[in-house]
């Protein structure tokens, strides 16, 4: 597999320089990301995360964690009575983003999936949407989900995944000539969005990012592909029993 802490994009850079190049990606990007994301997928990523939200509901109402929350689509739509639920990011500028939209009945948290800013066994249900491929080490980030998971408490992972082989070629056609320009164009930064592509091409696929999942600790580990794997759903469970059970 690949070796994420050491890449950025293409380019082979140390672990804190990656951080760091993320960072500066996603505060550039911000003003403009809930627009660029309805651009690039034309609209498909609000089917996405309806359908991880959907995922969540057989869970009790209770504590949720979305992390790489961003300017927090997926808090706006798991909000509900009963729900506790905490952005956390890293960026301020993409949280700021999300906060100028409107009131939305959540806690923002700055802070970084590799190191949470969390109790032991505080969350119900962590979610996390196209974030994990930010994360430089992505096996701390699963350790530190797992930790603060109550027994029994779930993790969805939206995240883009590798596409069935006969839709590759116009994917990646897409991907290379029509984003950067869309990202030139809307939000001034093409080089933001070659990272946005190259990111996706590295990462694990399906079933790797699964065995990360259970090398984490995580039980009944499955995935679901969407539109073809172009996205996936990945779940997993901390083992033992939930206290509402
Ligand atoms: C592509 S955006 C996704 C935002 C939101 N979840 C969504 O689906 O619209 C990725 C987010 O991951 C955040 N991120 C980057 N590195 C991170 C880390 N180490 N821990 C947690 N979040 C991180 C970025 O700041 C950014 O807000």
């Amino acid at each position: 597999m690949t070796d994420l802490s050491r890449t950025f994009g293409k380019q082979h850079v140390d672990a804190e320089s990656r951080t760091r190049l993320i960072r500066s990606v996603f505060s550039r990007v911000a003003p403009r990301y809930d627009l660029m994301n309805d651009l690039m997928s034309m609209g498909i990523h609000r089917y996405w995360k309806r359908v991880m939200c959907r995922a969540a509901e057989p869970s009790a109402p209770g504590d949720i964690l979305d992390l790489a929350g961003g300017t927090g689509d997926v808090a706006r739509a798991l909000a509900g009575q009963q729900r506790r639920i905490t952005v956390c990011d890293p960026s301020l500028e993409m949280m700021q983003t999300g906060r100028a939209r409107g009131h939305t009945p959540v806690n923002w948290l700055a802070g970084s999936a590799e190191d949470l800013p969390l109790e032991d066994a505080s969350m119900d249900l962590v979610t996390i949407a196209f974030g994990i491929r930010n994360v430089t080490r992505i096996e701390q980030a699963l350790g530190e989900i797992h930790r603060v998971l109550r027994p029994g408490g779930r993790l969805l992972c939206l995240e883009f995944s590798r596409p069935a082989a006969w839709l590759r070629p116009f994917y990646n056609a897409y991907s290379r000539l029509v984003i950067p320009r869309l990202g030139a164009l809307v939000s001034g930064n093409r080089d933001a969005y070659h990272y946005l592509i190259d990111s996706i091409r590295v990462f694990p696929d399906q079933q790797q990012l699964a065995t990360l999942f259970e090398q984490a600790g995580f039980e009944q580990v499955s995935y679901r592909n969407l539109s073809f794997g172009i996205a996936c759903l990945h779940s997993g469970t901390r083992p033992g029993a939930h206290a509402d059970a």
